[in-house]
């Protein structure tokens, strides 16, 4: 695999082939108001998918930016793991953006073992990986969310990811105020966060993209 991977079952891309780097910050970091939610304060991420690990690695590198010395947990849940060699190789045209953290991921990703893996991920960063369908592994958890990456293959062709479920257990999750962000603009998606409980914005997306969803818990 070179360059911004694709999955054949999904028919998506992992992200964007213009700039997954710079999608992810559109999306996901800005998208949560990043890095100012977090500042001074120890912070809760979940995501859906972790794919590549790229929005990972991005929202760590800001954290240890701009708030090293508080406690980053990261949260990913991931049905079809890629192997460390997937991972590398789509990775490779960032390792530059990156210091110790791609090396990081690398040396510690647990592979395609199945089950929940906690990664302590050097002293500032919990990495759990829970290598399951979301639908099985949300109902599962009780933490405490403050922001969400939202980023499971389009809602077309990959609506599992997209299900009451998500929604209703990502607000039994939520803290007050907590965000969401995602590339998708879709109008089930938008009606599902709604219902939860999400006060639902529709912005401007990244590159061809016109729109995508942000929002937070009322
Ligand atoms: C767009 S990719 C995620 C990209 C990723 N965040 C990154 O930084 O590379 C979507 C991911 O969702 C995963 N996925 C799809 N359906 C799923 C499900 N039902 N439960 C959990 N993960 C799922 C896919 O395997 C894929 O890795």
């Amino acid at each position: 695999m070179k360059g911004a991977p694709r999955s054949k079952e999904f028919d998506d891309v992992y992200f964007s082939a213009e700039n997954g780097f710079a999608e992810t910050q559109h999306v996901f970091i800005r998208g949560n108001g990043l890095p100012e939610a977090w500042a001074g304060r120890d912070f809760t991420i979940f995501e859906t998918g972790f794919g590549t690990g790229l929005n990972f690695l991005c929202a760590w590198r800001l954290w240890n930016e701009t708030n090293a010395g508080r406690k980053l947990y990261f949260i990913s849940v991931e049905k079809f793991p890629l192997s460390r060699a997937e991972i590398e190789s789509a990775l490779e045209m960032w390792r530059g953006n990156f210091e110790g953290e791609f090396a990081a991921l690398l040396e510690n990703y647990p592979g395609n073992l199945s089950g929940t893996h906690r990664i302590a991920m050097g002293e500032n960063c919990m990495l759990t990986l829970i290598f399951e369908d979301v639908n099985v592994a949300m109902p599962e958890l009780n933490e405490a969310i403050d922001c969400w990456f939202l980023d499971g293959f389009r809602p077309a062709s990959n609506p599992e990811m997209w299900s009451e479920t998500v929604f209703q257990n990502m607000a039994r999750m939520s803290k007050k105020g907590a965000t969401f962000a995602t590339f998708t603009a879709a109008g089930f998606v938008k009606r599902g966060l709604a219902t939860a409980g999400f006060d639902v914005k529709k912005i401007q997306g990244y590159g061809r993209k016109r729109d995508m969803l942000v929002g937070a818990k009322l």
